[in-house]
């Protein structure tokens, strides 16, 4: 995305469809890549990152994301539109944010939906960047501004209307305020946004309201020494008694098996009231430790379940992640991932129970330590496997060269040569209890404990010939391995 900041002009709903008629080819392309992932959200071509709006209404799941439909032709970001009813079968729609205002004119950049008797209330930040001057972007020459819209099927729009510019926010903030969330808590309404303040610290704000309207900055939330320069995307959720603040930080450095990527994404432990100005805001921790992962977002679905989608991609990856680039389209969403918190308080994510729709011809084993087992497998497989002995060491291959090794306490994730660039990850995990493996065409999503830690990434193998093989001398594992058939 690096020039992408350079080009960015305004397109609206007839631009797009005018140049929409002339984009067959590519449409077209795109839609015979083999690359192209089979039970996930994906965009027809062109270009997506965050997941935007994420709510569900009237049973339907909607869910809009930043996107550039033309791309490699360069345009200001839109809000793209897709909606499923069981999160296997995904329908895309028109784009349902157009950036065509001055409000915006640079990026329909990204935002929430808050629905409250049949209304979707939904929040966004309209980008703007001034090209009249020498400008450092931070300080000056950028506008930021809030912008709210409704809806009363997710498909048609009341007017934009312009809720809150760069001067409603605290004056020692720069001018990157951004990503508003917004939701209920004490009977008042709320919107946290990601900062960066004029110390180069990433923090919330937090912002409350009596009408959804009209927006007061109450207070914010950080840490003393600066933990990254900008919080992106934050997010906060309440799951019983434990409050989460999850959010992006820019510019960590790394820090032994942490911190591999300098855009970070995780959560912090959090309390707070939403009354007085004391809060908590406990140790960070990483919410994935593979390779392509950002920019999540979580909302409460009509059960009452906490979902999260991530960006399967990650802004400044020093690895190939253009592949599908030849085909006209690039990037995709993670598996939609139920949160709960374990017995240690951890925030947890497991696919959501719909996908085990896709299970066909299961198969298990044990296999006995120091025995092995080898699979043959469709690209699309799920794996699940328990070792005999927590503590012991094993190698698990998938695919063609992707290899999971539990050594010294260690759980790593290896992409060898399948990776494009993408080395080798891992965490410290003193118990490896389970995993669980989801393998779709071009992409490998492993859940670890239970999902209190998760690998994403991409993977580019030859596709056929795959294989999935246990090896450890020291413990035996029971195995269990589908085919995932989208039906
Ligand atoms: C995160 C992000 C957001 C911004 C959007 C622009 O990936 O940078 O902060 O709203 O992407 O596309």
């Amino acid at each position: 995305m690096a020039n992408m900041t350079l080009k960015k002009r305004p397109m609206d709903k007839k631009g797009y469809e005018e140049r929409m008629e002339k984009s067959r080819e590519q449409l077209a392309r795109a839609a015979a890549d083999p690359l192209r992932l089979r039970y996930h959200l994906q965009p027809p071509m062109g270009w997506l990152n965050d997941p935007n709006g994420l709510c569900q209404k009237d049973g339907v799941y909607h869910i809009y994301h930043q996107y550039v439909p033309f791309y490699p032709d360069l345009c200001s970001v839109f809000w793209g539109h897709v909606t499923t009813g069981d999160f296997i079968h995904y329908e895309a729609h028109e784009p349902a944010i157009f950036p065509d205002c001055a409000w915006d004119k640079n990026g329909a950049y990204s935002g929430s939906a808050f629905v409250e008797e049949g209304t979707m209330h939904i929040f966004y930040t309209g980008n703007v960047r001034h090209t009249d001057g020498d400008y450092d972007y931070i300080t000056a020459g950028r506008e930021q501004n809030t912008i709210g819209l409704t809806s009363e099927d997710g498909f048609h729009f009341t007017e934009k209307r312009l809720l809150m510019t760069n001067a409603d926010y605290p004056s020692d903030v720069s001018l990157h305020v951004r990503d508003p969330q917004v939701f209920r808590e004490n009977g008042r309404y709320y919107m946290i946004q990601g900062a960066r303040d004029l110390k180069a610290r990433g923090s919330v704000l937090l912002f409350e309201s009596e009408n959804l309207k009209d927006w007061t900055y109450k207070m914010r939330f950080h840490r003393q020494e600066a933990f990254g320069y900008m919080w992106e995307c934050p997010n906060y959720l309440r799951i019983g008694e434990a409050q989460f603040l999850i959010a992006c930080p820019q510019g960590i450095k790394a820090k032994g098996l942490d911190f591999a990527e300098a855009n970070q994404c995780g959560y912090f432990p959090f309390r707070y009231d939403f009354g007085g100005t004391d809060y908590e805001l406990g140790e960070f921790v990483q919410l994935d430790r593979g390779f392509d992962f950002y920019a999540p977002q979580v909302f409460r679905d009509e059960s009452g379940r906490w979902i999260l989608f991530g960006w399967m991609s990650t802004p400044d990856a020093q690895y190939e992640s253009e592949r599908t680039m030849e085909n006209g389209w690039i990037h995709a969403m993670t598996v939609p991932r139920e949160l709960y918190v374990n017995g240690k308080g951890r925030l947890c994510q497991r696919p959501v129970m719909e996908l085990k729709r896709m299970r066909e011809n299961e198969r298990h084993a044990h296999i006995g330590a120091g025995e092995g087992f080898e699979e043959e497998i469709p690209v699309c497989f799920e794996a699940e496997l328990t070792p005999d002995k927590p503590g012991e060491d094993f190698e698990l291959l998938m695919r063609e060269s992707a290899v999971l090794r539990y050594q010294d306490g260690i759980l790593s994730l290896d992409m060898a040569c399948c990776g494009d660039g993408r080395g080798a990850r891992g965490v410290r995990l003193p118990r490896m209890e389970q995993v669980r493996v989801l393998s779709d065409t071009s992409s490998l999503e492993i859940f670890v404990n239970g999902g209190e830690e998760v690998f994403t990434t991409r993977i580019y193998d030859s596709m056929s010939g795959l294989r999935v093989r246990f090896a450890s001398d020291g413990t035996g594992a029971r195995m269990s391995v589908f085919d995932l058939v989208k039906r």
